[in-house]
């Protein structure tokens, strides 16, 4: 028997799974509420740790807990662990990738089409009681994205599972850039491997899609932007560091960029006021990539999965 900590509660499937295996499983009533005191305390008796990207997963709290075994990542994203520490003091880390990669790319979709097709300010209009005339001149004219360049900043899975809606659902041309070159997504859909500022320079849609490192932040700043076309939308679903916000605004301002679909930002849960006060084209969501029903509970799935199989002594299934 072992002791386990969630950050969080868990589904109760998944809390009753660490049970039936003979585990003592502990978690909050209430998500957000456990403090960094009990955090420490509990994790001295841990064997098994379960947690967010939320929550801060550093050395001092790696050392806290001084039986643990594992650290169960409930993201794909392990920015918030410290890896190098977990590593050094012989604890394994997992994540949660494959399980979420379909309803991210979804999301990215959504975060396109309603920035493209202005679905969030329709929709306020129309609740506010505008239904304007049919007319030409609509006030809300959107952008076409059948047929368009759909451009992609990271061809890893979440990228190429959005350059295959957009090549295989919206027949738009699909280009990319990535640390490698991804010769099967290229014989797949047909997408073609181009130097980062010709990605910014063709693309009617840029969907950033990398990970969140030191090396990535803000990739997206001022220079990088002054490159996109004036009719460009920049979707972000991945992280917000590697968007200069502050840059962002000030382009969508200027109107030297069309628009953004933005779902995730630099100083979560602050959003940045430049993007909160541009609404034309701008749709703003937060933190939903893999906010769907049936991909949380995979996600979870695959974290309690991972602590069964290394509490069991088999090695980790996700392992980062
Ligand atoms: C992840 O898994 O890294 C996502 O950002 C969480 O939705």
């Amino acid at each position: 028997m072992s002791k386990i900590l969630s950050t969080t509660p868990l589904f109760e499937a998944e809390a009753e799974r660490l049970g039936a295996a003979g585990h003592e499983l502990w978690m909050p009533a209430q998500p957000g509420t456990l403090s960094d005191a009990n955090l420490l305390s509990r994790l001295s008796e841990a064997e098994a740790l379960l947690c967010l990207l939320s929550d801060r997963i550093d050395a001092e709290i790696l050392r806290a807990g001084s039986c643990l075994k594992l650290v169960a990542n409930i993201a794909v994203g392990y920015e918030n662990v410290d890896v190098d520490a977990a590593r050094d003091l012989g604890i394994a880390v997992t994540n949660t990738p494959d399980v979420l990669t379909e309803a991210t790319a979804d999301m990215t979709f959504a975060l396109l089409l309603a920035a493209a097709r202005r679905i969030p300010e329709a929709n306020a209009a129309l609740r506010d009681g505008q239904f304007p005339v049919w007319r030409l001149d609509q006030p809300l004219l959107g952008l076409d994205v059948h047929g368009k360049t759909l451009g992609i900043l990271g061809m890893g899975r979440i990228g190429s599972a959005v350059a295959r809606r957009g090549r295989l659902g919206f027949g738009m041309r699909v280009l990319y850039y990535n640390r490698t070159r991804r010769e099967e997504v290229e014989e797949e859909i047909g997408a073609e491997f181009v130097p980062f500022d010709r990605l910014l320079k063709e693309s009617d849609f840029l969907c950033v899609h990398v990970p969140g490192t030191d090396e990535t932040r803000h990739l997206m700043d001022a220079d990088a932007l002054s490159l996109m076309k004036p009719t460009a939308i920049l979707v972000n679903a991945a992280r917000g560091p590697v968007v200069d916000e502050a840059a962002l605004g000030d382009a969508l301002a200027k109107g030297t960029i069309a628009g953004a679909g933005l779902d995730v930002f630099e100083r979560e849960p602050d959003v940045h006021p430049t993007l909160l006060a541009a609404s034309e084209r701008v749709v703003l969501t937060p933190h939903l990539g893999s906010a769907t029903r049936d991909t949380r509970r995979a996600m979870v799935c695959l974290a309690v999965d991972n602590v069964l199989a290394v509490l069991s002594g088999e090695g980790a299934i996700t392992p980062v």
